[in-house]
């Protein structure tokens, strides 16, 4: 889990700048104003309009891996992240067995990442990273959902997941289940972490 406590400050002297009429930066100790160009691109990323349901932990790459794996993905596959942190799900994918992706993230930090490590692996043609909340972002391409959220979240997440893919869609989480309504049709473990595969029945 990363804190930043040096961005928050940013982020609230920025927030309380721009909300005060005529500031044109950002008033820092000792009442000087700091334009916003003088901050590091970093600084300068606006804050997450709500707050993450969840903080950000990468998955390892063996459990990326397994994940993929488990979901049967193949070049024809539209693989969404849904809270992408870094992106790495949606990169793997696209870069081992040439499939679409789109990484979801509410936090425009771990979007700015996301979009670099697309960038760098050279799958910007397959990938697409989207700011954005989750729980109201469409989601009715995916062919494979996958997560790395929480148990309460997953059990949330059951009616769009039910109502959005289509049938045959499968869903993967790492390390939470969807709860006792929906049990998975596979669970494998990997690293002392459990990964669970779920299939869209027949509508
Ligand atoms: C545990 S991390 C998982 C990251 C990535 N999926 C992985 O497995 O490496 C959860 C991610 O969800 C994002 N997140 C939390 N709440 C969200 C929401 N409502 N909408 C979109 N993203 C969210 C966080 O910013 C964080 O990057």
């Amino acid at each position: 889990m990363r804190i930043r406590p040096l961005s928050c400050v940013v982020a609230a002297f920025l927030f309380v700048g721009l909300m005060m009429p005529g500031t044109a930066g950002v008033f820092a100790a000792g009442q000087t104003p700091i334009p916003l160009s003088a901050l590091s691109p970093q600084a300068q990323q606006s804050p997450p309009k709500r707050a993450p349901d969840i903080f950000y932990v990468p998955t390892p790459q063996d459990v990326v891996d397994t994940m993929l794996k488990l979901a049967r993905v193949t070049k024809d596959d539209v693989v969404y992240d849904l809270g992408c942190g870094d992106g790495r799900i949606v990169v793997t994918a696209a870069q081992v067995y040439g499939a679409r992706g789109v990484g979801i993230d509410i936090d425009p930090q771990r979007v700015k990442e996301s979009r670099e490590n697309v960038a760098k692996a050279g799958v910007g043609n397959l990938v697409t990273i989207v700011e954005g909340d989750l729980f109201t972002t469409p989601i009715r391409d995916a062919t494979v959902v996958t997560l790395y959220l929480l148990p309460s979240l997953n059990q949330k997440l059951i009616p769009k997941l039910t109502n959005e893919l289509r049938s045959g869609a499968r869903v993967v989480s790492q390390s939470f289940d969807m709860g006792p309504d929906w049990p998975p049709d596979q669970q494998v473990e990997v690293e002392g972490r459990n990964v669970y595969l779920w299939t869209i029945p027949k509508k």
